[in-house]
């Protein structure tokens, strides 16, 4: 095919797919859009027939923008997993997926029940972990809609299932940090609550880690931790922005994700070109450039990293899975009559 781009096949490290229809739904904060529209919307995956529905729309979408590997946040029903990997399965997508776990602080049709969650949780696990190219993560959907004793099972299943990948949201608004504080007072940060449950380990992605300190970035670092930034959705639920200083300062994996539906796309063009007016943004003056290069990586073989999947996806390279994207650079009008000499540099770094 002259002319095309080759390229792997883009990773979002952090998407849920049950609110797909929640995309572009304003609120004043994280935590009345919570309120308002995500959590009465996924109490209607209770139906399995809308979850695979919408699991439906959601996978075809992902594969039209050239998404094929994705770690995806279900809702609190079991079956909301089996809706999604069952259809992956039938598309040949790399799906990493998880039951959300949410036994309190959640209105009725959402809430779980703790021990129940925890053996549901198990039963998942062993059903999808390893099956084809499914995989389990353990979903703790943040700390201030966990009990102690959820968070701690879902620790222990944690280190008994050391494959299992691990996901959950931290540090991302300033009224939630609060009210983690308030939850947990004894804990140093909202980060160190996930810590003391040994829920920070390789195979764990945060999405967010917007308002860190660098021993929360050491933190991150030393336990092999990850980060999902959303860039979107640092902008649309105006949450605050990722520091790409920080993070390259003191060196804590992360790469790129959608967050839909707080994220408003699943392009990973959008993605990008989101984190680089973040970049800009960052919170230590003066912001980035983040190049081109880097961006395409951080939605690549970066992200590959997150998720200790650089040996699987994210790049071309003999032993990784033959899993590619076919990209038309004269795809659009406008694209088509740009000047040759003004192409974009596509130079890759590891930065
Ligand atoms: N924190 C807890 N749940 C959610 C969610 O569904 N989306 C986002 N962006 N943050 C969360
Ligand atoms: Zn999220």
């Amino acid at each position: 095919m002259p002319g095309r781009i080759l390229a792997p096949g883009f990773i979002d490290l952090h998407v849920h797919f049950p609110q797909t229809d929640v995309i572009g739904s304003p609120a004043d904060g994280l935590l009345p859009w919570l309120e308002n529209y995500t959590f009465p919307h996924e109490a209607r995956f209770a139906d399995a027939d809308y979850a695979e529905s919408v699991a439906s729309v959601f996978l075809d979408e992902l594969r039209r923008h050239g998404v094929t590997t994705a770690l995806t946040f279900c809702t609190s029903h079991p079956a909301s997993v089996d809706a999604l990997l069952r259809e992956s399965e039938r598309r040949g997508l790399r799906m990493i997926a998880g039951k959300v776990l949410q036994d309190r602080h959640s209105p009725d049709g959402v809430r779980d029940e703790t021990e129940q969650s925890l053996r549901d949780t198990e039963a998942l696990i062993q059903r999808w972990q390893g099956r084809g190219r499914a995989g389990y993560a353990i979903t703790p959907r943040f700390a201030p809609s966990c009990t102690e004793a959820q968070l701690r099972g879902a620790g222990e299943l944690a280190a008994q299932y050391p494959d299992v990948w691990i996901q959950s949201h931290v540090a991302e608004n300033k009224d939630e940090i609060a009210w983690a504080r308030q939850l947990f007072p004894d804990a140093r940060s909202y980060l160190a609550v996930y810590e003391g449950f040994g829920l920070l380990r390789e195979r764990a992605i945060y999405a967010h880690c917007i308002h860190f300190d660098d021993d929360d970035r050491a933190l991150m670092r030393d336990t092999g931790a990850a980060a999902a930034v959303s860039p979107t959705s640092n902008l649309f639920p105006g949450s605050g922005f990722f520091d790409y200083e920080g993070a390259r300062r003191v060196g804590f994996r992360h790469g790129l994700a959608s967050d839909v539906g707080g994220g408003t796309s699943f392009s990973p063009f959008h993605t990008m070109l989101a984190a680089y007016y973040v970049g800009r943004e960052g919170q230590t003056k003066p912001g980035l450039s983040l190049s081109p290069g880097n961006l395409w990586w951080q939605h690549t073989a970066g992200a590959a990293q997150a998720p200790g999947l650089e040996a699987v996806v994210g790049n071309l390279t003999p032993g990784c899975e033959a899993d590619f994207v076919v990209l038309d650079p004269k795809a659009t009008p406008c694209w088509r009559a740009r000047p040759a000499t003004r192409a974009t540099s596509t130079n890759c770094c590891s930065r």
